[in-house]
């Protein structure tokens, strides 16, 4: 039996295909390439020195799955395959619903015609709007996202757990990421964003390899310690591995469960810079601008119900996000491009 992953070749999925490599689970990836390289599927080869067998296919092309489900022994999917930039979702909504939510719908309508009726899909802290109450458990009720992605993962939630209420056959983990940072440690894979970084930490490694001038730091006059905005930083390798726990979650026909993957400590935008500092001796010049509309202050996880549930908490600290995170974007400063 294999565990298809969808969207494998990007930054998560291709971290979380060694760890299911690793332990001992056989991966099909189908992903389209839209945000990222078949090269990237290479360096994890040679990392687990196991063969990936790859589709690029595109999630919405019903035959293109269809061929794969026929042709592999699938039963269960870690659903990554999405598009993700915020700012683009407000700007090209219909390619994100599209993208989003009719992919997801394509996917499992063809993984119940082949019977495999377990999914984990990758959501977002971005689903409970500006938090209800801090450290977010996953009780907090869902809020008002601010742009149309955030509410493909609202969406796409309410979806997975209706086909679950209805057929009880199906059994989905909602994963509930806050941000993915860093990279794996042998510095070959990385996160690797098109254009100017949108997000805190690629912007600090572009900044710090001399590609960006210098970090803009979005406000200063939040309601946080120091005024920029605190967020719960994860190692994308410990996220990665909270996907095998939660596949034996799925594995145990649970029915539906959500889980926060957080560290549960939050972290100012100025304490990240000061820590990049720390981690890599590198100087990271910043200037304030005005706050990015549809920022909150502070978002930060309770994340024990994975830790009670799963039997996963994570392990990295800061100072390791931002070493990993600086390891792969000096030795990669094009990204898979070298
Ligand atoms: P990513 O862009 O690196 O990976 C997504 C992958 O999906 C890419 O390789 C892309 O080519 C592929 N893809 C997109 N649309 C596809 C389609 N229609 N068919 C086939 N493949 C397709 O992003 P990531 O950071 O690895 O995120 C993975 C998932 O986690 C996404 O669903 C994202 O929304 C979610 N998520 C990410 C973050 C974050 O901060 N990185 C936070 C919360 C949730
Ligand atoms: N920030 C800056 N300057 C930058 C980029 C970011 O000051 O150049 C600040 C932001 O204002 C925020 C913090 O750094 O206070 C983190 O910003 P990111 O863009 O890295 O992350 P967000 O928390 O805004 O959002 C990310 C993803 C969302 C996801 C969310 C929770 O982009 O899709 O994490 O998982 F929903």
């Amino acid at each position: 039996m294999a565990i298809l992953v969808t969207g494998g070749a990007g930054f998560i999925g291709s971290h979380t295909v060694i760890e299911l490599q690793n332990a001992g689970y056989d991966v099909v990836v189908v992903d389209n390439l839209c945000n990222s390289s078949e090269k990237c599927l290479e360096r994890v080869e040679q990392i687990t020195g196991k063969k990936v067998p790859f589709y690029k296919a595109d999630i919405r092309d019903r035959e293109a799955l269809e061929d794969i489900f026929s042709k592999e022994d699938i039963d269960s999917c870690i659903h990554f395959a999405g598009l993700k930039a915020v700012g683009e979702s407000v700007q090209k909504p219909w390619e994100y619903y599209d993208n989003n939510i009719n992919g997801t719908l394509v996917l499992v309508d063809v993984m119940r015609k082949h019977n495999a009726k377990n999914i984990i899909f990758s959501s977002s802290a971005t689903v409970y709007g500006d938090p209800a109450f801090i450290p977010i458990t996953e009780e907090c009720p869902k809020g008002q996202c601010t742009n149309p992605y955030g509410w493909t993962k609202s969406m796409l939630e309410q979806i997975l757990s209706d086909i679950q209420k209805a057929d009880p056959e199906w059994n989905v983990v909602l994963l509930r990421y806050f941000n993915p940072i860093g990279a794996h440690k042998s510095g070959l894979i990385g996160e690797n964003p098109n254009g100017i970084p949108n997000n805190l930490m690629p912007y600090i490694t572009q900044v710090a390899v001399g590609k960006l001038a210098q970090l803009g730091v979005f406000g200063n006059d939040s309601d946080t310690p120091d005024g920029t905005g605190v967020r719960d930083y994860i190692h994308v390798v410990d996220l990665a591995k909270g996907h095998v726990k939660a596949l034996k979650k799925l594995e145990d026909n649970s029915g539906l469960n959500i889980y926060n993957l957080g560290t549960g400590q939050g972290y100012s935008v100025l304490q990240i810079v000061e820590n990049f500092e720390k981690a890599t001796g590198v100087k990271i010049p910043y200037v304030i601008k005005p706050r990015r509309p549809g920022d909150i202050a502070t978002c930060y996880a309770d994340a024990s119900k994975a830790e009670r549930e799963l039997g996963w908490v994570a392990e990295n600290g800061i100072l390791e996000m931002c070493a990993d995170s600086w390891n792969w974007q000096s030795h990669n400063p094009n990204g898979f491009e070298d």
